[in-house]
């Protein structure tokens, strides 16, 4: 048997019946959920490894709180099976309630309890009886915890009415840690944070969970925070995770059009593949593991399209967007020169309007041309995926 991976280096793809550890800390084989009529969880398979740290994103409905609910032990699936530590806690006629699961669990409203104290609502998530010392230690204690999730410690004498959304949110947090739990279960816990602070305490909780060794469930929104935060990430659709990989792996090689576009802007047009080369209005760009021969739809991420000094790949701005750091900068994409006199090349595209990103606001005015080129590879999705599909519509990001 091999030991875990701990490396963070891109894995191959893996499919979501396939287990992303040897000896994971959670397993979830085949669970399905229905609430009345509806189908909310249609086979979910997932493995999290000890100490790891996954995030699941996806539209909002997919089915991501309804999943943590069922690990913590608040519903019961359907079917399949949940095991932690390889003990089965739901299926197979077992059933281990919440409280006796090791787990923490801060709920997407923070839900405090609102008639006891910031340091009461702490103190409660606290085994006492592990604390020898007793209301000092407690208060000692409780005061750690909300330095850790980076409140002040004179906050504890408060009732969570007299703190804003993200500060309740964190106090949530402290609750959930007090518990020291093996496995932490946080859905969207810092969606009420301004960026700066988001980001902020996001590290401090990483580092604290990362120390003491807790396993991480991470449900977000926020594609950069997925992305930033695990080391495997889930996508969520309709019920099914889409793909499981590391963060490398599902940004820049997605299972499918619709990942792509939710982990982040992607760039789509029609192509024609022959061998491992893509043609289309970019030129001919460098595939690996094509889906098919012929008509295919090719993904590029904004950043692998580059503004060059000269060259055959030619766009003309259409408009452009400041947003500080950057500039979208749209395109509309000329047929290259090679193909445009052949009237027997195959690449369906030419006129698409694509958006890319540049640092330097005055380089693209609107009319100017500008030459291309692609760095890297890109990604071929079988033709018939997506709106787009038939090649009727321009494809843009
Ligand atoms: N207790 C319940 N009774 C009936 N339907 C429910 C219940 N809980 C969730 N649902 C439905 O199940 C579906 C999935 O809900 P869930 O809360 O898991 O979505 P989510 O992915 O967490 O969404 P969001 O990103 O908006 O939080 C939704 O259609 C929701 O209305
Ligand atoms: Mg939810």
């Amino acid at each position: 048997m091999t030991a875990p991976s701990t490396s963070r280096l891109p894995e191959p793809r893996v499919s979501p019946s396939v287990a992303a550890s040897t000896n994971p800390h959670l397993q979830i084989t085949g669970v399905t959920k229905n609430f009345g009529p509806q189908e909310v969880l249609k086979g979910v398979n997932l493995a999290v490894s000890k100490g790891g740290t996954t995030a699941i994103v996806g539209p909002s409905g997919s089915g991501k709180t309804t999943l943590l609910r069922l690990i913590a032990g608040f519903e019961h699936p359907l079917a399949g099976r949940i095991a932690l530590n390889g003990n089965t806690v739901a299926g197979d006629g077992v059933w281990v309630p919440a409280h006796k699961r090791h787990i923490g669990y801060v709920a997407q409203d923070g839900a405090l309890f609102p008639h006891l104290t910031v340091g009461q609502n702490i103190a409660f998530g606290l085994d006492t009886a592990k604390l020898s010392g007793g209301r000092r230690a407690v208060a000692g204690r409780v005061s750690d915890l909300l330095e850790m999730v980076s409140l002040d410690p004179a906050m504890a004498k408060r009732r969570p009415h007299q703190l804003s959304g993200g500060q309740q949110q964190r106090v949530a947090l402290a609750r959930a840690l007090a518990r020291e739990p093996e496995l932490m279960l946080l859905d969207e816990p810092f969606s009420a944070l301004d960026a700066g602070l988001r980001v902020a305490t996001r590290r401090a909780v990483a580092k604290v969970l990362a120390e003491a060794g807790v396993t991480t469930i991470l449900v977000t929104h926020d594609q950069a925070e997925a992305l930033s935060f695990a080391d495997q990430v889930a996508v969520m659709r309709g019920g099914k995770l889409a793909q499981i990989g590391n963060p490398f792996v599902v940004y820049t090689r997605p299972a499918d059009r619709a990942t792509a576009e939710f982990l982040g802007d992607a760039v789509i047009l029609d192509a024609w593949m022959e061998g491992s080369l893509a043609t289309c209005s970019l030129g001919g760009i460098p595939v690996r593991r094509p889906p098919a021969q012929g008509p295919v739809q090719l993904m590029l991420r904004p950043e692998q399209i580059r503004i060059a000094e000269d060259g055959d790949i030619r766009g003309v701005v259409v408009d452009t967007d400041y947003f500080g750091p950057e500039t979208t900068v749209r395109l509309k994409l000329a047929v290259p020169p090679e193909l445009a006199g052949r009237p027997d090349h195959r690449y369906p595209g030419g006129g698409e309007i694509i958006t890319i990103r540049h640092w330097n606001a005055s380089i693209a005015r609107p009319g100017m041309e500008l030459c291309l080129r692609v760095v890297g590879e890109g990604v071929a999705f079988p033709a018939e995926q997506g709106p787009a599909a038939g090649g009727a519509a321009p494809v843009t990001s």
